[in-house]
């Protein structure tokens, strides 16, 4: 069963609920803003991402309040100075950013109220955050209105000046360590995620290869009842079907003892042994 939801004839709130637990995980961009009068703030969005690398380009959306249609300082700093420190949020500081979410009056500097120690920034006037592995001085080249009514968002295009990596999150060949950037995530309701061992996977896809797609695997092994969407993919990264090998494993075997075999093989990343046993 599905349920559906009809977004005319469900109230915003609820809507704001669906589409905030459901498109998940979402990274965190925590931002450092000015007023004219120099008044600081430091807030956390996850309606984040990167979207342009040449200009390097991140957006980031503050949404009106849905209960009485007002906007956050954020966006109101922006339209008075166009400039912005976008931080990224690991473990270690998501407390203190989750506190610095809280809506504190306008001339209240968060930097102090959630405990973080602020660095100039070379090319713009808002501060970076010590505490961040990551900071990307920006100036903002554009804000894009979605809309007038509570819960509308504002996309806030900061085109990057300047990043600041912290070298304890590098390893030895220059790169980003995901396990030592250990950044969190936001899923819906009170959850966040963490950067763990176990929850990080690799798959494999050399861009030298094209894979055959699903739509080319022998018919008995694409309408497998017991291969999933996910390891008939695996089988169809490769060009084209192997030749068939002598497979000792194989003989007497019907088609659902190969497939349940294929799929063990597969889990213990055998690949090749997962399409002998199959052809
Ligand atoms: C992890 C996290 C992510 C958030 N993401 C957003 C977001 O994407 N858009 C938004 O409008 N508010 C978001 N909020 C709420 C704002 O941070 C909150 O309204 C904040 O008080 C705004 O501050 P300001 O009025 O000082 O700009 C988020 C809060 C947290 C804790």
């Amino acid at each position: 069963m599905i349920k559906t939801i009809d977004i005319k004839s469900t109230k915003t709130a609820e809507v704001y609920r669906y589409l905030s637990n459901a498109v998940t995980p979402r990274p965190i961009a925590f931002v450092s803003t000015i007023d004219k009068s120099g008044n600081k703030n430091l807030s956390p969005f996850s309606f984040f991402n990167v979207f342009s690398v040449n200009p390097p380009i991140l957006v980031f959306s503050p949404v009106r309040r849905v209960r009485n249609n007002t906007s956050k300082d954020t966006l109101d700093n922006i339209k008075e100075v166009n400039e912005c420190v976008v931080s990224l949020v690991s473990e270690e500081i998501a407390q203190q950013v989750s506190l610095s979410s809280c809506d504190f009056e306008a001339n209240v500097n968060e930097f102090e109220k959630a405990g973080f120690t602020e660095l100039k920034s070379e090319l713009i006037r808002p501060s970076r955050v010590k505490e961040s592995p990551v900071n990307f001085e920006c100036k903002v080249n554009d804000v894009i209105e979605l809309g007038k009514e509570g819960g509308a968002g504002s996309l806030v295009l900061c085109e990057v000046l300047k990043i600041h990596i912290d070298e304890k999150v590098i390893d030895g060949k220059d790169e980003l360590d995901p396990l030592k950037l250990n950044l969190v995530s936001r899923y819906g309701k009170n959850w966040y995620g963490k950067t763990t061992k176990e929850s990080l996977y690799e798959i494999v896809k050399p861009i030298s290869r094209i894979g055959m797609g699903i739509d080319q695997l022998p018919d008995h092994i694409r309408q497998s009842n017991i291969l999933t969407g996910n390891e008939l993919a695996i089988l169809a990264s490769i060009e084209k079907t192997p030749i068939k090998k002598d497979f000792p494993l194989r003989d007497n075997k019907n088609t659902s003892e190969k497939h349940i075999l294929a799929k063990a093989f597969l889990q213990e990343e055998k690949f090749e042994e997962a399409w002998q046993i199959l052809l």
